[in-house]
């Protein structure tokens, strides 16, 4: 189940399930009992035939020192406890606190910088085991990081950050998605965490900070470089050999769908910031050699 809140696979989101789960428990509870006593007296005090209006009772004490005593101890213990959920799930909120990870949402698509310069696109790595303060931003409109195993959700608003703890406890592939309308492609703007075991996560981060293994060929310098290094309109290429996934998630990092997306990036992906470039046959063949080089 990928996509499960209800499969938790840290403290933070273990927290969450075990509220919402209680919650659900005690309103169920609840329901059973009050329809329970309502299908019991629609019975017992039925209409019979030959029956007398029964007598009119007006006003019970009793009755309603327990209707108003018993909700009052039901939602002050449901408050007490969702207080200390929230306490043990959010993040400080100290400006000026650094974050380990500063994530930022794009129409249509996710980055990931680390304090050591690294930038991952559309998959965050992370250290299994180990919380990490996450910072989130936008660009452009108002997106919603969601990685429902990991995480509590956390609003991208342009202008305005957000702090979650992002945390796994063991190694794994996780999914995420975008959870606040966006735009044409919010629904493909989905994204992969990765936990490592630290010393693996180690190298990945460092080989990650590393400029390009290739010089760029010139068609890249004319045709892609100038959005393609600017973060404000296009994700980063620089270890695009290293992702699974292409398009924010949508499709295997293969050379078919590399070439696809160079050749014809509206058809993959509609209304996509990336406009079709006109190119040959010969220049999709080269870009697609010169990225696939890149790990
Ligand atoms: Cu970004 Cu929905």
């Amino acid at each position: 189940m990928p996509l499960g809140a209800f499969n938790p696979h840290s403290p933070q989101t273990l927290e969450i399930a075990t509220l919402f789960a209680s919650i659900l428990i005690l309103s169920a509870a609840i329901f059973l009992i009050v329809a329970g006593l309502i299908a019991y007296i629609a019975l017992r005090y039925r209409a019979r035939p030959g029956q007398a209006e029964p007598a009119r009772d007006f006003g019970s004490r009793s009755a309603e020192i327990a209707w108003t005593a018993i909700p009052l101890v039901v939602v002050t213990g449901i408050f007490l406890v969702t207080v200390r959920a929230m306490a043990l799930i959010d993040a400080p909120l100290h400006p000026g606190f650094a974050p380990d990870l500063v994530v930022t949402g794009h129409q249509w698509w996710w980055d990931a910088r680390y304090p050591n310069g690294a930038i991952a696109v559309s998959e965050i790595h992370i250290p299994a085991g180990r919380r990490l303060l996450v910072e989130i931003d936008s660009t452009d409109v108002i997106h919603d990081f969601w990685a429902p195993q990991l995480a509590r959700k956390m609003d991208a608003i342009p202008g305005r950050p957000g702090y979650i703890w992002l945390e796994a406890d063991k190694p794994g592939t996780y999914q995420g998605v975008c959870s606040e309308f966006c735009g044409a492609q919010h629904a493909r703007m989905h994204f992969l965490i990765v936990a490592q075991p630290e010393p693996e996560y180690s190298v990945w981060l460092r080989r990650q900070a590393a400029p390009a293994a290739r010089l760029p060929i010139p068609v890249f310098e004319r045709k892609c470089a100038e959005c393609h290094s600017n973060p404000l309109k296009g994700p980063d290429l620089t270890h695009i050999a290293g992702r699974q996934t292409l398009g924010a998630n949508l499709s295997p990092n293969t050379r078919a769908n590399l070439a696809l997306w160079i050749e014809k990036p509206q058809s993959v992906k509609p209304g996509n910031r990336m406009n079709d470039q006109q190119l040959t046959k010969d220049e999709v063949r080269d870009l697609t050699g010169y990225l696939e080089g890149l790990e």
